[in-house]
């Protein structure tokens, strides 16, 4: 049976759906980010950053919503078979992800706006510029954006890996709750 909201030993199916779009979300944005910030001034160029400014929005409002879900239906506790530091470790993590998919794209709509780049949101509305033209400020934004999405890129790979880690080595329930299927584990 499908189960809409968590229960105590796994996520349930909305959890799911936010947690795997928002990963794959942000996995497209990186890479979108990164080819068009190194394509030559071009239409193309203009293009691609448009759709990673429409994209990174979605991200952002992806991640507000899931965080209301997230108040509103508390996760799973984290397996007593982990020792407190892990445990510790996680929980932090999971809260600086929040913060960084949060920060990341909003230093980017601040970029965006100070740079004169306002973003017209998959071309169907035009989103509020969230200050006037400066070039002095878009610098910093721009400075901003990068090392927010560079903390966030080293934050992804430490959470694959330590997933990797429960899925493969440990074998515990740590991976299989947030799976919409069920494989074997040694719990
Ligand atoms: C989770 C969301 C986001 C991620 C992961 C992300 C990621 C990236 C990456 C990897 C780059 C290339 C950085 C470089 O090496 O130069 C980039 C550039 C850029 N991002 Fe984002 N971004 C996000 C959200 C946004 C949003 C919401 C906006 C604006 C509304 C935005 C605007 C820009 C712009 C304008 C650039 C080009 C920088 C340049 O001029 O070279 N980003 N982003």
């Amino acid at each position: 049976m499908v189960n809409l909201r968590n229960s105590t030993e796994s996520y349930g199916i909305i959890a799911q759906a936010f947690h795997w779009l928002v990963a794959l979300l942000v996995l497209a944005q990186l890479g979108i980010g990164l080819y068009a910030a190194n394509l030559p001034v071009s239409l193309a160029r203009l293009r691609w950053l448009s759709h990673h400014k429409s994209l990174g929005l979605a991200i952002l409002a992806l991640v507000l919503l899931r965080l209301g879900w997230r108040a509103l239906n508390r996760p799973p506790g984290l397996p007593g078979s982990m020792p407190r530091w892990e445990r510790r470790a996680a929980l932090a993590t999971h809260r600086l992800f929040y913060l960084l998919l949060i920060l990341a794209p909003f230093a980017g709509w601040l970029y965006a706006s100070a740079a004169g780049l306002s973003v017209n949101w998959f071309g169907l509305f035009q989103v509020p510029d969230l200050v006037s033209k400066d070039r002095q400020l878009a610098e910093l934004f721009k400075a901003l954006h990068i090392g927010l999405v560079a903390l966030l890129a080293s934050l992804v790979a430490l959470h694959v890996g330590a997933a990797l880690r429960h899925a493969l080595l440990l074998r515990d329930s740590v991976m299989r709750r947030m799976l919409p299927w069920k494989p074997r584990s040694n719990d």
